[in-house]
């Protein structure tokens, strides 16, 4: 008998619409392989949704708050339900930018400089600006390019923060990092290969994101292979530091000499069949419904021994 799967998405937050392009991605792929499954809004009853499921195993097809922050895993370990993707600890760090950050800083990972602020205690009236623009400003807790502004100018700073901490009471400022951008995938212990993200214009902000044609990905990517090799060493070292289980996605800025800056780790990235993840799959041969049979595979629970 095939498991019975939970495909959990939606979710409470800003990345909501992301969630259910993944979810009917993931739906498309469960049918095709034939599981048992059932979709699963990720709102407010789901605990109690997910107890009368009683499902083997929960898909999460969630992104962003609530979701790939640890607050639906924990809710997964205490009903012991396997859940796909990484554990509570990894997935609360790897959204908070301003931590996950410092930890890879504090293992020796290339990380832009950045200047934090808490709104909670920060008074506007006496704020000093730590770094040299251009900058770039962001939550520290959310996703998508949702409240991020690079600012040529010291001038663009301050509404920038308004902005950010709209989402976040942790803003942070960040060194512009130029040169180029580079994502790669984690699957299975493996980096996959790279991919190169070119908007046509402005940065791969929530639009350039999500609109067909606005972006050009390079996969692989046009840069020297030892630049793209190194950058596939960096992102399986962040993986294993930030404890990522089976996949996720990190991301990258690679200055114009080839080094390659931690931007963040997303570790329950976009997985339409045509987001990254899922393409760079492909690349490597792995089709979608193969990719998402790994993730329902290893879905498990993070309190495990070893036998
Ligand atoms: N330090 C930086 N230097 C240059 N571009 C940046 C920097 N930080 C963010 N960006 C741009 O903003 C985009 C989103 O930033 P990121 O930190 O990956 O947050 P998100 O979680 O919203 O994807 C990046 O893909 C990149 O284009
Ligand atoms: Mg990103």
């Amino acid at each position: 008998m095939s498991k019975k799967v939970v495909l959990l998405q939606g979710g409470l937050g800003a990345e909501r619409d992301v969630s259910l392009a993944t979810g009917r991605a993931f739906a498309q792929a469960l049918d095709e392989l034939n599981y048992d499954y059932v979709i699963v809004e990720a709102d407010a009853n789901l605990p109690s949704a997910l107890e009368k499921a009683k499902p083997d195993v929960a898909l999460l097809a969630l992104h962003g708050k609530y979701a790939e922050d640890g607050i639906v895993q924990g809710i997964c370990e205490y009903l012991k339900i396997p859940y796909s993707g990484s554990g509570v600890l990894a997935s609360s760090l790897c959204m908070d930018k301003v931590f996950s950050k410092a930890v890879l800083q504090q293992q020796g990972v290339l990380v832009a400089s950045q200047q934090v602020l808490d709104m909670r205690y920060q008074s506007l009236d006496d704020f000093k600006l730590e770094l040299e623009a251009p900058v770039v400003v962001k939550p520290s807790r959310e996703g998508s390019s949702v409240g991020i502004t690079i600012c040529k100018t010291s001038e663009d700073v301050l509404p920038a923060i308004k902005e950010a901490a709209k989402y976040d009471y942790h803003v942070m400022i960040e060194t512009f990092i130029p040169g180029f951008e580079v994502t790669v995938p984690i699957l299975a212990g493996k980096a996959l290969t790279p991919i190169e993200i070119r908007p046509k214009e402005g940065f791969y902000d929530y639009k350039n994101k999500y609109t067909k044609g606005n972006t050009e990905y390079l996969l692989p990517p046009s840069l020297p292979e030892p630049w793209i090799a190194h950058c596939q060493e960096v992102a399986l070292k962040v993986s294993q530091i930030c404890r990522l289980k089976t996949y996720g996605r990190i991301d990258f800025r690679v200055d114009p000499n080839g080094k390659p800056y931690v931007l963040e780790i997303n570790t329950l990235p976009g997985c339409t069949e045509t987001s990254l993840v899922p393409q760079s799959a492909k690349h490597d041969g792995i089709p979608f419904s193969e990719f998402v049979k790994i993730l329902v595979d290893s879905a498990s629970l993070d309190y495990q021994g070893v036998q």
